[in-house]
């Protein structure tokens, strides 16, 4: 089978952010024949359509064509105030904007890891509505949410919880077929 190319991307802009060790760990994971690549969102301008008229900022483009580019989305977000982060929200505004709408049509998984009890379900709603404005195909199931995560990953940001890893492997099962079924080009 040739190969597939995925792109990670993080919510959360911190060092040690455990969804940004969630996403390089669920990378590891991927299939041989995936080739995977890291988008970052962090020199994402605020989003004006002032710049936009002249023309998408370096930053933006790239991240722009990597989701262009790819068979299939990850993206491992935080929540913030029941929401996602507003740095999240602004580069997806970006990419949102024509001409070629990057996330239109593309398979989408979601998965959120939070300090609190419930994993970042709220915003991981939030970010599923988000992603059916933006006319992605987003996976329904399974559906991960890593709550309690400061007690899930070790000092340096390694994903040590067997319980999660062992969801982690079926969820990427289930994501490589969701991007095999809608997502080859
Ligand atoms: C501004 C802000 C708002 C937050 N709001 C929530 C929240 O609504 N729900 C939640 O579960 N955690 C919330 N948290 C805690 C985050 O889950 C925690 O900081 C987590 O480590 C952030 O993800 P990261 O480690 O990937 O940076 C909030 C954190 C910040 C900084």
């Amino acid at each position: 089978m040739s190969s597939l190319s995925i792109v990670g991307i993080s919510g959360s802009l911190r060092s040690g952010s455990f969804n940004t060790s969630l996403l390089r760990y669920v990378s590891t994971i991927l299939p041989e024949n995936v080739q995977y690549t890291e988008l970052s969102i962090a020199d994402i301008p605020l989003y004006n359509a002032d710049i936009q008229a002249e023309g998408y900022p370096e930053a933006v483009a790239a991240f722009r064509d990597g989701i262009a580019a790819a068979d299939g989305i990850l993206i491992v977000s935080p929540e913030y105030n029941y929401t996602i982060p507003g740095s999240l929200k602004n580069a997806i505004d970006w990419a949102s904007r024509p001409p070629a709408p990057s996330f239109s049509g593309k398979p989408v998984g979601l998965l959120s890891a939070s300090t609190g009890i419930f994993g970042g379900v709220r915003g991981q709603a939030q970010l599923r509505y988000i992603m059916f404005a933006v006319n992605a195909i987003v996976m329904n199931r399974p559906e991960i949410y890593v709550a309690s995560a400061a007690q899930k990953f070790d000092a340096d940001g390694i994903l040590t919880d067997q319980t999660t890893k062992d969801l982690l492997a079926k969820y990427v099962d289930s994501f490589m077929d969701w991007v095999n079924r809608i997502g080859r080009k």
